[in-house]
């Protein structure tokens, strides 16, 4: 049995906070941020399950299907709206969906842990055909706009997919990883703002990120140049190419859209797969890598053919 992508959605807020803008209330500036992490502009606005519905809705439409067809629903956010109920339970009314619901929270790699957990719900006996799966995150609420080492990176938006019993697609391998040893260098707590060691998250990422496409490749029996497309979390575009050289994946696959979102975490990856699709890249058949990490440490890599 095979598994494919039916339909892909995003949402953004409206409102757009340029680098500009954010020079006016700290010591910061366009070219610095542009030069170290390849942000030019955020968006913020909506609350997650907003979002979520938005992307969601979307997601659903472009499938060709109505919110009857969905039998299972999965949101992925580091930002739920409130502790209880689940985030999801609000989009499930929103959408109109009757299926089950529930949160996952696995940072900046929620998104792979989401699709990897939906992957093996389809597959097992008398589970769902459908299942709808949304990275939305509301970060602008929990950042620090005081804080010039965090508060240039993060942005609000949601990205969603339906994930469908069919003929094509494939989930060839993954790798998903966690060392929680490495918590204080990126939280938040509860009520507080996100706190990050910047450069230590930095390096960090760049060695798990490389080691969990080496390992995800390996167990593919893939080498980088069989990968047609790179979809990578978008936290910053100088630990992107740093992956791209460490690993032998090519920059010009990976499919980004940082410049004008800053870092969505869990949305980061549904929302460059929006623009993979709408520029014409996932063909059937095409080998797509998605790979992500963030707070915990987690992080996850998937290979897979569309
Ligand atoms: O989803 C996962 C979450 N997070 C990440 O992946 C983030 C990982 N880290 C990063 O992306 C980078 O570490 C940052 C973009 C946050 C910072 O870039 P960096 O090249 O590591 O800069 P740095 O922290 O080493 O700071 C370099 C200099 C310092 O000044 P001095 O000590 O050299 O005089 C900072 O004080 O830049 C200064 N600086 C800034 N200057 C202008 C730090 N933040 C800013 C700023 N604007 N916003």
């Amino acid at each position: 049995m095979t598994i494919r992508v039916a339909g892909i959605g995003t949402a953004l807020p409206e409102k757009i906070v340029t680098n500009d803008d954010l020079a006016e209330t700290m010591d910061t500036n366009d070219q610095w941020i542009r030069e170290r992490s390849g942000i030019g502009e955020r968006r913020v606005g909506g609350s997650t399950g907003e979002l979520a519905t938005e992307a969601g809705i979307q997601a659903i439409k472009n499938a060709g299907l109505t919110p009857d067809d969905i039998d299972l629903l999965i949101v992925c956010t580091t930002t739920p709206d409130q502790q209880l109920p689940a985030t999801s339970a609000v989009v499930q009314r929103d959408i109109g969906l009757s299926c089950g619901a529930f949160d996952i929270n696995a940072v900046c790699a929620g998104f792979l842990y989401s699709y990897v957990v939906a992957y093996g719900q389809i597959l097992m006996p008398g589970g769902p055909n459908r299942v709808l799966v949304i990275g939305s995150e509301a970060l602008s609420r929990i950042v620090d706009w005081n804080d010039r080492g965090t508060a240039i990176l993060f942005g609000d938006g949601a990205g969603a997919v339906v994930m469908e019993r069919h003929g094509q697609g494939e989930l060839i391998a993954h790798d998903l990883g966690s060392n929680g040893d490495l918590q204080d260098i990126l939280y938040a707590d509860h009520g507080g703002y996100i706190r990050m060691e910047g450069r230590e998250v930095f390096k960090r990422a760049i060695r798990a990120v490389s080691g969990s496409v080496k390992t995800a490749l390996d167990k593919a029996g893939l080498t980088p140049d069989d990968i047609d497309v790179v979809i990578p979390h978008q936290a910053n575009i100088r630990i992107i190419e740093a992956v791209c050289k460490s690993t032998g994946l090519a920059m010009e696959k990976t499919v980004n859209v940082i410049e004008t979102t800053g870092n969505t975490s869990s949305a980061t990856i549904p929302l460059c797969l929006g623009k993979a699709d709408d520029d014409g890249l996932l063909e059937p058949g095409k080998i797509v890598l998605m790979t992500g990490f963030g707070a915990g440490m987690a992080w996850g890599t998937a290979v897979v053919r569309w």
